[in-house]
């Protein structure tokens, strides 16, 4: 099984990974440490304070990481808002974090994000680029809201989905 968890910045990736990989024992790519371990990016912008990625380069990344978990038939989680960029054919569901929008301005004000760059993904949570650019992709898809935190309900929704998505690989 491999996920990809995608979603606005500040919308809970790394807390719900974290989470599935503690339950269900899979493997976690981190996408942002190895953006920075193998240098990934072409530039660092100072404004937004953030690197520019190579996306071509890290689908190539991520892809190797994906083939070498299929091959010893173990599963992988990948945790990036790049994710749902990945081929629909090397992921079998792709998980879409959602937050409410005050929570969501409120941990991005707590960031330190400048106002453009929290209006920019304030925008992009109310417009849910994520879930329609996934949709494109032809994922297979599951919309996670975990503003409150990851409940019983929630986990269990999540393996149903994936129990869903094994009977149909
Ligand atoms: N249910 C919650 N209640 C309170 N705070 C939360 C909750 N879920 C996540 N957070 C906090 O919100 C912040 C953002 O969460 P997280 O790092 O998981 O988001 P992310 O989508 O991985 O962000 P990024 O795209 O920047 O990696 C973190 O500081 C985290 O501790
Ligand atoms: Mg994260």
């Amino acid at each position: 099984m491999i996920i990809a968890i995608s979603g606005t910045p500040g919308t809970g990736k790394t807390t719900l990974a974290r989470a599935l990989r503690d339950k269900l024992g899979y493997s976690l790519l981190q996408v942002k440490s190895l953006i920075t371990k193998e240098k990934l990016y072409d530039s660092y912008d100072k404004e937004n304070r953030c690197y520019t990625v190579d996306t071509k380069k890290l689908n190539s990344q991520i892809m190797k990481r994906i083939k070498e978990k299929k091959m010893q038939k173990k599963d992988l989680i990948v945790d990036s808002h790049l994710s749902h960029y990945l081929p629909a054919s090397a992921v079998d569901m792709c998980i879409i974090t959602k937050c409410e929008l005050k929570e969501l301005s409120n941990r991005l004000k707590k960031r330190r994000y400048n106002k453009n760059k929290i209006r920019e993904n304030l925008d992009a949570e109310i417009f849910d680029v994520c879930h329609t650019e996934a949709q494109e992709q032809g994922h297979r898809i599951l919309v996670i809201d975990i503003t409150k935190g990851i409940n019983t309900k929630t986990l269990s929704r999540i393996k149903r989905e994936i129990n869903g998505a094994q009977s149909t690989s």
